[in-house]
């Protein structure tokens, strides 16, 4: 099978060849934990790892627990709150992922909503340093996830192409495919 043949396996192949050891990263939608698995096997220094929902962050410590190294685990912060606020901390950062929509097997009424992840994005932005990146995974098979995606594009096409480099993907011969956007900062 191809690599390239799901959104998820596309975006870890990104955030692998981004991260490089002692670098900081952030899960701004654990979810069920299993992107925050993925990150914190890379060669991190610190993972933070957030979601709004009680349930989210405990099914993903119970994922980390089950599939990390005690020194693995150590380097993951999870914090129960949503992504309009990072703490202070979270500065210099290399990768920034968003898995946008509901918690599968969850509670469709509580996905992502587009102006919150509007606001979390432009706090993103700030946050990161230069090289780092925000790779978000956006759902537009829902109203709430085509109209998060489309607004998602409009911002990010504003963005000054000296300072931020942006690219799109979806598979265009699948219906209402899911698709990723990965924003990279050139400078300052
Ligand atoms: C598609 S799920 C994430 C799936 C996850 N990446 C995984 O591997 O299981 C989206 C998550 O975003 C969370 N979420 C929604 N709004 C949020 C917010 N404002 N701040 C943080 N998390 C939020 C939801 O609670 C849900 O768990």
């Amino acid at each position: 099978m191809s690599p390239f043949r799901t959104h998820l396996k596309l975006a870890h192949q990104f955030w692998e060849s981004l991260i490089l050891p002692g670098d900081l990263a952030v899960d701004a939608t654990c979810g069920n934990g299993h992107d925050t698995l993925f990150l914190a096997k890379l060669p991190i220094a610190k993972l933070y790892a957030l979601d709004l929902q009680a349930a989210a962050i405990a099914a993903t410590r119970q994922r980390l627990v089950e599939g990390l190294s005690a020194s693995q685990l150590a380097k993951v912060q999870l914090i129960h709150g949503s992504h309009t606020h990072f703490p202070e901390e979270i500065h210099n950062v290399k990768l920034i992922v968003y898995n946008l929509g509901y918690l599968p097997g969850g509670d469709k009424s509580l996905t992502t909503r587009t102006e919150t992840t509007l606001a979390s994005l432009q706090l993103a932005l700030e946050r990161l340093k230069t090289g780092g990146a925000i790779s978000l995974t956006c759902y537009p098979g829902h109203d709430e996830g085509a109209r998060e995606e489309e607004a998602l594009l409009a911002f990010v096409r504003s963005l000054d192409k000296k300072l931020w480099s942006c690219s799109y993907h979806q598979w265009i011969n699948r219906k209402q495919a899911p698709s990723l956007l990965f924003l990279q900062k050139l400078y300052p």
